[in-house]
């Protein structure tokens, strides 16, 4: 019974040293993403790069290889992401550690003692969406009938659902124009999409509606 409850402590400390190593390679391959992708996974360019830190794995690590598979084009993740340059295990490592960054999306609230480096690292990482105009009532409406049961009530995504809330607007909207487009695939299932019945001021509704969730977070 002992040497069991042994055994059982001994494989969850190395179950967490080969996590705690995973995580530390994610963070060094994570390097070369963050020259777009910013050091925290926080994009840039107002959503010309979108976020990443946060992101869940199984969705970062999907979007990955179909990158690779180009299921969705994308011309300067394209050469990133081939076998050579990130084989299965770095998409792990780096997906595993870009979804470990916490992005706050409050400002800090400082002590005097704090001096100008330690705030500038407190403030480094906080992330707020703009609110964007839109009719938030029609946004809410249609977000909670027909977008939440896979990106959640908040807008936090699940699993191969994307979080929402906290992406850069405009990146949102890039992506909905694409689903339209067909230029990328969005939900499956329904032949036509779910996008592609939406006017554009219901697309807009519904990313004003976007930036509010983040203030419940
Ligand atoms: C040269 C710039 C550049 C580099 C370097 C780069 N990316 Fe990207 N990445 C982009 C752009 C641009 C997009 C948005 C594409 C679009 O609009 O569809 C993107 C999109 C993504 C997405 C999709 C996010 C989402 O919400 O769907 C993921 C995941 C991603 N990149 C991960 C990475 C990782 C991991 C690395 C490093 C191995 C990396 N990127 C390196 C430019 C870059
Ligand atoms: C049946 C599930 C489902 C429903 C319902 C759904 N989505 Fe999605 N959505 C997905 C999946 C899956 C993806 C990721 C697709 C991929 O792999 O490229 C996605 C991706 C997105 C993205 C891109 C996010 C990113 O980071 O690149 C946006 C924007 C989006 N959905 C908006 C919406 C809106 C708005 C609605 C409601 C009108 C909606 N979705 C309803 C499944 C769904």
């Amino acid at each position: 019974m002992r040497i069991r409850f042994l055994l059982a402590l001994l494989m969850l400390c190395i179950g967490s040293i080969a996590s705690a190593q995973n995580l530390e390679k994610g963070k060094e391959i994570n390097a070369t993403c963050a020259g777009c992708h910013g050091e925290f996974g926080q994009g840039g360019s107002r959503g010309e790069y979108p976020r990443l830190g946060g992101l869940g794995v199984k969705y970062l690590e999907s979007q990955l290889k179909a990158f690779r598979a180009r299921t969705r084009i994308n011309i300067p993740m394209y050469p990133y992401t081939q076998e050579r340059e990130l084989p299965d295990e770095d998409i792990r490592d780096v997906a595993a550690y870009l979804a470990s960054i916490e992005l706050p999306t409050k400002w800090p609230v400082f002590k005097d003692s704090d001096d100008a480096l330690t705030r500038l690292t407190m403030t480094e990482r906080v992330m707020i969406i703009p609110r964007v105009p839109g009719n938030l009532a029609n946004g809410e409406a249609i977000y909670q009938k027909q977008c939440h049961t896979c990106h959640g009530k908040t807008g936090m995504g699940r699993g191969m659902f994307p979080m929402l809330v906290g992406q850069y607007t405009s990146y949102l909207k890039r992506q909905m124009d694409k689903y339209v487009k067909g230029e990328r695939p969005h939900d499956e299932e329904a032949i036509g999409g779910v996008l592609n019945k939406l006017k554009e001021e219901d697309m807009q509704d519904i990313l004003a509606y976007i930036t509010t969730l983040q203030e419940q977070q």
